[in-house]
């Protein structure tokens, strides 16, 4: 579905990201990790345009490394940014709605709201509530379930479980397992990488701009060392 190669990003003559490779099959999900600074927003953003970048993004085989952001969001890339960026002001409902703006037609929104409502119960409790009041994992929960508005075809999710508790990340890495069985592909950006190497179909490891390692759980852990030092997890 995504194949993205000799990949670098730029931030005005600085390259931080290094002529990477990865690919992402339909209805999987790739983990990308590695320690802060490394470029994993970066990567990402690349995927949506909004970085300065060279080389090729192909998505459903199509190129779309010269096309507009909103053109590929309309392709159906779609991303939950970092931090959790609500509108506070706006309720949890108007924060749907506004996903959904991609419809021309109200009652296909709303009706898209509702089924998403059966896979975050907590968002339909609250949906009259300003979303700068919820909880940091229920912001979290709103953020993805933004993104999930207008049925895109791959999910982009940068650090779901930065800053949450133990407890509040299970649910968050629940629900994410939960969009995977429905088929939706996903690109999970994380430093828990404990935990999104047990989700993750296939993993790749970036560190300095550079991908260091791939493969599936049981072929990254027995790089050992390395991974503890880049990721945490401990053999
Ligand atoms: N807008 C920017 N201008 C200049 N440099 C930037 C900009 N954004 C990121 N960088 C630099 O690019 C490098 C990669 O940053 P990036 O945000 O992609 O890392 P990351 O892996 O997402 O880190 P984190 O885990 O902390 O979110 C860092 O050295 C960072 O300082
Ligand atoms: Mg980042």
């Amino acid at each position: 579905m995504l194949i993205v190669n000799d990949l670098s990003v730029f931030y005005g003559k600085i390259k931080v990201v290094h002529n990477i490779n990865f690919t992402i099959e339909e209805g999987s999900c790739v983990a990308l990790l590695g320690p802060n600074g490394a470029g994993k927003t970066s990567t990402i953003s690349s995927i949506l345009g909004t970085v300065n970048s060279t080389g090729t993004v192909n998505f459903c085989n199509q190129d779309i490394s010269k096309i507009q952001t909103e053109d590929r969001i309309k392709l159906g890339i779609s991303i939950a940014p970092e931090g959790r960026r609500v509108f506070s002001n706006l309720s949890v409902f108007e924060n749907l709605y506004l996903g959904s703006a991609i419809r021309k037609d109200r009652a296909i929104a709303d009706n898209e709201i509702e089924n998403w409502f059966n896979i975050f119960p907590i968002l339909k409790e609250r949906k009259d509530q300003s979303a700068g009041t919820l909880s940091g994992g229920e912001q979290q929960m709103l953020t993805i379930a933004r993104a999930l508005m207008g049925n895109p075809k791959i999910l982009l999710l940068d650090e779901p479980s930065l800053g949450l508790a133990p407890m509040i990340t299970k649910q968050v890495f629940e629900l994410i397992e939960t969009l995977k069985t429905k088929g939706i592909t996903i690109l999970l950006v994380e430093q828990n990488a404990t935990e999104a190497l047990k989700l993750a179909d296939y993993s790749y490891i970036l560190n300095s701009g550079n991908i260091v390692a791939h493969g599936n759980r049981s072929e990254i852990l027995k790089k050992g060392d390395l991974m503890s030092s880049l990721t945490g997890v401990e053999n």
